[in-house]
C-alpha cells in the first residue's frame, strides 16, 4: 500500500490558545509517524499563516478550506488563490458539502474552483458524496458521477491527476455515524474505476479518501482498506491526542 493522506479540516473552530497547544504537541510527537503518511492541516483562513510557521519544518502541509474564484479586486471578505499561495498553502478543500449547502455552491462553480487550484499548482481535495435521501433512493453513484463529470467537462480526461478526492457521504458528517468501511471501500473503488474509464490512460495514482465521523476508534477499519487512501477528519482533528492517534494508526498499518 502507498502512503496515506490524513487531513485535518478544522472548519469554523479553534482559537489562538488551542492552536498553540495543538501545534506544540504535534511537534513533539509527529516525526516518527510521517514515514507512511502525508499530513495536512486546514485551519480557518485567519490562522493559516500562524499554523504554517509552526508546521513548515515538520513536513506537515498547510491546507485551505475554500478559495474565491477571483484572483484580486473588489470582493469584500474573500480570499484569493494568490493569497493562499503567499502564506504557504499546498492543498485546498473544494466542494465540501457544507459549502454546497450553506453557500449554494453548484457543481459548475466547484469545477471552476478546482480548475483554478490546479492551474495555480496547488492540490485540490474535491469532496463528493450523497445525502441521506439520495442514498435511500439508491442514487449515490449517479450523484458522484455528476459531481465528477462537471470537472471532466471543464478539464478533460487528465483532470484528476495531482488531485485528491474525498468521499464524504453527507449523512456521515458530524453525526457520529460513520459509514460502513466495506461500503466506503466499494464506493471509493467505484470512483477510481469511473475516473479510469473516463480517461483513456490508467490513472493508478488516483487518491480517494474517506471523511465522516472519523475518530481514533474507527480509523483503523477504514485505513486497512486498499482503496481508502486516507482520511478527511473533522471534529476529531481538533483534539491533538485524537489526531495524533489516527496518524499513528495509519502509520502502524503501513509499517506492517
Ligand atoms: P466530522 O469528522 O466532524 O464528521 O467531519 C467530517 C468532515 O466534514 C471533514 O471534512
Amino acid at each position: 500500500m502507498r502512503k496515506k493522506i490524513i487531513v485535518a479540516n478544522w472548519k469554523l473552530n479553534s482559537n489562538i490558545k488551542n492552536i498553540s497547544i495543538f501545534l506544540k504537541n504535534l511537534k513533539l510527537n509527529i516525526s516518527s509517524y510521517l514515514k507512511y503518511n502525508t499530513v495536512v492541516i486546514a485551519p480557518s483562513t485567519i490562522y493559516l499563516e500562524r499554523v504554517y510557521k509552526k508546521i513548515n519544518n515538520l513536513n506537515v502541509f498547510l491546507g485551505a478550506q475554500d478559495v474565491n474564484l477571483n484572483k484580486k479586486g473588489a470582493f469584500t471578505g474573500e480570499t484569493s488563490i494568490l493569497m493562499l499561495k503567499d502564506v504557504g498553502v499546498k492543498y485546498v478543500i473544494v466542494g465540501h458539502s457544507e459549502r454546497r449547502l450553506f453557500h449554494n455552491e453548484s457543481n459548475e462553480l466547484i469545477a471552476k474552483k478546482f480548475s483554478l487550484i490546479k492551474n495555480s499548482y496547488l492540490i485540490p481535495i474535491l469532496c463528493v458524496g450523497e445525502s441521506k435521501d439520495e442514498k435511500r433512493r439508491n442514487q449515490t453513484k449517479e450523484i458522484i458521477k455528476n459531481q465528477l463529470n462537471t470537472i471532466f467537462e471543464l478539464l478533460g480526461e487528465k483532470a484528476f491527476i495531482n488531485s485528491i478526492i474525498a468521499y464524504e457521504p453527507i449523512w456521515a458528517i458530524g453525526t457520529g455515524l460513520s459509514a460502513d468501511p466495506v461500503y466506503v471501500e466499494s464506493i471509493n473503488k467505484f470512483i477510481k474505476d469511473y475516473i479510469n474509464h473516463y480517461s483513456s490512460n490508467n490513472l493508478e495514482e488516483i487518491i480517494v479518501q474517506y471523511g465522516g465521523s472519523i475518530n481514533s476508534k474507527n480509523a483503523q477499519s477504514f485505513l486497512q482498506k486498499p482503496n481508502i487512501d486516507g482520511l478527511l477528519v473533522g471534529s476529531a482533528s481538533l483534539d491533538y491526542k485524537e489526531f495524533l492517534e489516527i496518524i499513528k494508526i495509519s502509520n502502524d498499518i503501513l509499517c506492517k
